[in-house]
C-alpha cells in the first residue's frame, strides 16, 4: 500500500482475544459498492504485535492500529499494546455496525463514547483517532463527543448499516444477515457528516467513504477533511489507486493555483 503511494496505513481492527469472524458469505459485490460482515476476524492483540513491529521494520509511512473492544478499559488496552509494539496512532473503532457490544453501540452513546476516548488518552501520548458511525441520528454532535473528551482526530464516516437478500433462496446473502455498505454509494453520505462534523470541531477529520479518484478526494478536502482514507478502491482498483489518486490531486490544485492541500481544507463552506 506505501509503495502504491498511500501516506498512512491503517490496519483492519484488532480485539484483545483472537476471532474467527463469521462464516462465509461475508462480503456481497454490487455495482455501486461492497456489503460487508466479516465479524471482526484478527488474531488478538498479541498475536498482532509481531506484525505490527514487522511492520515497522520496513514501512516508511506512518502505521495506524485500528482497535475495537467491549469496554473502555479493553479500547485503552488495546491501544497501550499497540503504541508499546510500534504503533504511530491508534483508531478507535467504535463503529463497526453490527458486532455485539462493541462498535456502534459505544459510538452511538455519548456517555460510553466520551468515556472511551478519556481511556484511550490516558493510556498512550500517540493520537488518538475515533472512527465515527453515519448510523446515528446527528454525527456532529457525536463528533463534538469525542472531541471534547480529548481525541486528536476524527475518520469519517465507517460503514452504513445495510444487507443484500437472494431471491431465488429468498434468504439474507451475508451469513449474518446484516452488515456495512462501503463504496461509491455512501460517498454522499460521508461527505455530508464531513460537512456538519466541520462545521462543529476544530480537529482535524479524515473523509473516508466511497473515494475512488482524485474528484471525490477533492470533494471531501472541500467538504473540510485533511486527508483521506480509501478502503473498498484498494479492493477493487489494487494499491495503485493511491498514486492515480494522488497525481490526480497535485494537478487539480497546480491548476487552481493552490501550494498545498490545506488551502482547500474546508473551502466550500465559505459563503
Ligand atoms: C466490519 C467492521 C466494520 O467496522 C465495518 O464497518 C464493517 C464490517 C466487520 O469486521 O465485520
Amino acid at each position: 500500500m506505501s509503495e502504491g503511494g498511500a501516506g498512512a496505513i491503517v490496519t483492519k481492527s484488532i480485539g484483545l482475544e483472537p476471532r474467527n469472524g463469521y462464516v462465509n458469505p461475508t462480503v456481497v459485490q454490487m455495482s455501486f459498492g461492497l456489503v460487508n460482515a466479516m465479524g471482526l476476524p484478527n488474531p488478538g492483540m498479541d498475536e498482532f504485535v509481531h506484525e505490527i513491529r514487522r511492520a515497522k521494520t520496513v514501512l516508511k509511512v506512518p502505521l495506524i492500529v485500528s482497535v475495537y473492544g467491549y469496554s473502555e478499559d479493553e479500547y485503552a488496552l488495546l491501544a497501550k499494546k499497540g503504541v508499546e509494539a510500534g504503533a504511530d496512532a491508534v483508531e478507535l473503532n467504535v463503529s463497526c455496525p453490527h458486532v455485539k457490544c462493541t462498535g456502534s453501540e459505544i459510538g452511538q452513546s455519548p456517555k460510553l463514547l466520551a468515556a472511551t476516548v478519556k481511556k484511550a488518552k490516558a493510556a498512550i501520548d500517540k493520537p488518538v483517532i475515533v472512527k465515527l458511525s453515519p448510523n446515528v441520528t446527528s454525527i456532529a454532535a457525536l463528533a463534538d463527543v469525542a472531541a471534547r473528551a480529548g481525541a486528536d482526530a476524527l475518520t469519517a464516516i465507517n460503514t452504513v448499516k445495510a444487507m443484500a437478500i437472494n431471491v431465488e433462496a429468498g434468504m439474507p446473502i451475508l451469513s449474518n444477515g446484516v452488515g456495512g455498505l462501503s463504496g461509491p454509494a455512501i460517498k454522499p453520505i460521508a461527505l455530508r457528516c464531513v460537512y456538519d462534523i466541520f462545521g462543529q470541531v476544530e480537529i482535524p477529520i479524515i473523509g473516508c467513504g466511497g473515494i475512488t479518484n482524485w474528484r471525490d478526494a477533492a470533494e471531501f478536502l472541500l467538504a473540510g477533511a485533511s486527508a483521506v482514507q480509501i478502503g473498498t478502491a484498494v479492493a477493487l482498483k489494487g494499491p495503485r489507486v493511491f498514486s492515480t489518486i494522488t497525481r490526480g490531486l497535485s494537478a487539480y490544485l497546480r491548476m487552481k493555483g493552490y501550494q498545498s492541500v490545506s488551502e482547500i481544507v474546508g473551502l466550500s463552506h465559505r459563503r
